[in-house]
């Protein structure tokens, strides 16, 4: 009996970067390497699955990303979650390997990473189930010079992308000294009005009253719009704190909102929080967001070394990086055999050329002249070097430049000279 053909397809809220839109994305993380390096951040990388509890403890059990949007199974009596963030990770991997070690005061590890993370979120422009995050943590440093610099290489890196579609929006939330007297303070607001929230919120409002920031229900937000703030319930280390972020940023020349509703959707912040958006992005419009996390070591089993970072979300960051990123050319010559002599021949060739660094496109087959260049367009090929019986008796090549038309004629030594391009550093 013949089988039914299935036609796969990627699973909802995944998908394939195509070669055509790699170059973009390689050009973004060149850039972030480049641009994290000029302030001593150093690469880390930890795999994509931990144990479960690693997030339950961190991001906070009462989150929307812990509640309902981990891909948990198990594995043996192992419970494991794909990684739907990095942070808990890079404090874990930080502890394990004791890291601390190596910081001393005024000179913090300055950690940074980029990969896959995974939420099973409803999927829409800018949202995905498997994105990923470009990230940066800074372990051991408690002053808010840290955070005021660490948002000034944010904005460096969307500088160097190309990126002025943006607003940063910054708030803190307090810490453990002031948090409870403001939890206690919106507790008082919520109960007369609980009633008639959503579901979520009911739940938050007992279990954790900040989380109600994070509700999507429109006739929710626009009621917490009346809610009491922040601000007037911080203690005074955490003024001085949210002051003194401030004045550096203004130092810095870097506008900013203060937004007393920002919480971010974590529970591990402290302090200062932030968020970058962008207005041509639509309904997901955060760049990045980020914030301090000073009990988050400590909580994880570690000394009790305060922290903050970000991290962006690399979809996004494409989306308004534009097009002008494209890929370009793949192939700086395509060799064109002709008759059996000239494609053995190539294939010699095309071995010693990409010896040389030459990026060299040749058929695998025997193809006629006219075949053969019909694929230099598609293979990116910037030259056709013509290998035929007369040319290898000769020692002399024809060598057209597929832009201008012009054809010049090489030997075999000159070959890699008239070919190679003028390449940037990120050989596009
Ligand atoms: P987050 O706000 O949950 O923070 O995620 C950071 C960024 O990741 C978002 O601003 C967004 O650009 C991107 N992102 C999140 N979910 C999705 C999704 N489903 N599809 C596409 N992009 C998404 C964190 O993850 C914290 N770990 C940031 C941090 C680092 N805080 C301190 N250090």
């Amino acid at each position: 009996m013949r089988r039914m053909a299935i036609r796969y397809q990627a699973l909802r809220g995944t998908r394939d970067l195509l070669p055509e839109e790699v170059g973009a994305w390689r050009l973004l993380e060149e850039t972030t390497h480049e641009v994290f390096a000029r302030y001593g951040f150093r690469e880390l990388r930890t795999p994509v699955f931990e144990a479960t509890e690693l997030f339950s403890r961190s991001v906070g059990a009462g989150t929307d990303i812990v509640r309902k949007e981990m891909y948990t199974f198990n594995v043996g009596d192992e419970s494991v979650t794909l990684r739907p963030e990095n942070t808990a990770p890079v404090v874990r991997a930080f502890v394990e390997h004791a890291l601390h070690r190596t910081i001393a005061a005024g000179f913090p590890e300055r950690l940074y990473y980029m990969g896959p993370m995974f939420r099973h979120e409803r999927p829409q422009k800018g949202r995905q189930r498997q994105f990923h995050q470009i990230g940066a943590e800074v372990l051991g440093a408690a002053e808010p010079l840290a955070d005021a610099e660490t948002i000034e290489m944010v904005w460096s890196l969307l500088d160097a992308l190309g990126i002025d579609d943006r607003e940063l929006r910054l708030n803190t939330v307090g810490d453990a000294v002031c948090r409870p007297r403001y939890r206690e303070a919106l507790t008082q607001w919520l109960a007369p009005r609980v009633a008639a929230m959503c579901d979520d919120c009911q739940r938050r409002a007992k279990e954790n009253p900040l989380r109600v920031f994070d509700c999507k229900v429109e006739a929710d937000r626009r009621l917490l719009e009346d809610a009491p703030a922040m601000t007037g319930s911080l203690c005074a280390p955490c003024t001085a704190h949210f002051d003194a972020v401030r004045e550096t940023l203004d130092r810095f020349t870097i506008p900013y909102v203060v937004d007393p509703r920002l919480v971010r959707g974590l529970d591990y912040y402290q302090r200062t929080v932030f968020e970058v958006v962008a207005t041509g992005l639509g309904a997901q419009n955060a760049l990045l967001g980020g914030g301090r996390y000073d009990g988050l070591v400590e909580e994880l089993g570690g000394p009790a070394i305060p922290g903050f970072g970000f991290a962006a979300g690399m979809e996004r960051l494409v989306l308004v990086m534009g097009t002008g990123a494209a890929s370009g050319a793949v192939s700086d010559v395509l060799i064109v055999g002709l008759g059996e002599t000239g494609f053995r021949a190539s294939i010699g060739l095309a071995r010693s050329l990409r010896k040389l660094g030459v990026r060299v496109a040749t058929s695998l087959t025997e193809r006629t002249l006219g075949a053969q260049l019909k694929r230099a367009e598609r293979v990116g090929a910037r030259f056709a070097l013509f290998v035929g019986d007369t040319e290898l008796s000769r020692g002399r090549f024809g060598l057209k430049n597929l832009t201008t038309g012009e054809q010049i004629e090489v030997d075999e030594a000159g070959i890699e000279a008239a070919v190679r391009p003028e390449r940037n550093r990120h050989g596009r």
